[in-house]
């Protein structure tokens, strides 16, 4: 058991209506427009901290890799782009985001295998995968839960990366995170004609990075749960953090 428990039950609590009937329907919301909006909101950032990610990620020909949510698929096209001999695996719950990640893979001549499914339950066997990636979705998560289920399919010595937004550490960084992240939710959803589902989420996608992880204590969680080596960095004030851990 976990030191973690008692936050994991808080989120749970707060969020687990909108994770089971509200998630599903904004990213099909968003899915044509996900990736410029994100470019948007992280004012052109993103693919910058995108590349510091995948630069982190260590590949070899013929590995078999797991990237969990992987929406749009951006995490599985770069690492085909960076190790095109890769084996690679998405599961998502959204059908609507995966429809536009096949097609932008198969744009660029990559085959990533799809699954549409509730990632808390992986539908693959243990010690399966060299390396699994997670980016952007674990707020939405039961991070406890998704984090075993990763580590279970990982071979021993395969290698967990992940790469989020996080609960920046400093109070007053967080204050001014989380003002920034409001108007740029009501920009992005008026440029867009976001339809009710996604209006309605305003509050929670601040509130969820409230009640996260900071950098340092995603990394003692990772610990905690049985991973090896497990490293955390921070960038942009802890507003967002690269961590990597081993299974043993
Ligand atoms: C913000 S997007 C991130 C997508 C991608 N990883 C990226 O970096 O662009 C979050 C994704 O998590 C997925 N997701 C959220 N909860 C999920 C769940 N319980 N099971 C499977 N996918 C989930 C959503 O469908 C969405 O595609």
């Amino acid at each position: 058991m976990t030191n973690f428990q008692i936050k994991e039950d808080a989120r749970r609590e707060a969020f687990e209506a909108i994770w089971e009937s509200k998630i599903n329907a904004v990213f099909a919301d968003v899915a044509a427009t996900y990736d410029k909006a994100n470019d948007f909101a992280s004012l052109g950032m993103l693919k910058g901290l995108r590349r510091r990610f995948i630069a982190s990620i260590d590949v070899q020909p013929g590995q078999r890799v797991l990237d969990v949510c992987a929406g749009t698929n951006v995490i599985g096209i770069e690492l085909l782009k960076k190790q095109p001999e890769l084996d690679v695996y998405a599961v998502d719950r959204s059908d609507a985001m995966q429809r536009v990640g096949k097609e932008r893979a198969l744009r660029q001549g990559f085959d990533i295998k799809g699954h549409i499914c509730d990632v808390h339950k992986l539908p693959f066997p243990d010690n399966h995968f060299d390396a699994v990636t997670l980016q952007y979705a674990t707020r939405h998560l039961r991070v406890i839960d998704v984090f075993l289920e990763i580590n279970r399919v990982l071979k021993p010595g395969g290698k967990f990366y992940h790469f989020d937004m996080l609960r920046p550490a400093n109070k007053l960084i967080e204050e001014i995170y989380c003002l920034y992240l409001k108007g740029c939710l009501s920009a992005i959803s008026w440029a867009i004609r976001s339809g009710p589902d996604a209006m309605a989420c305003h509050n929670y996608f601040v509130d969820a990075i409230r009640l996260f992880y900071s950098t340092e204590e995603l990394s003692r969680l990772l610990s905690e749960l049985g991973f090896d080596d497990v490293t955390g960095r921070s960038l942009l004030g802890g507003t967002v953090a690269i961590h990597k851990a081993c299974k043993t």
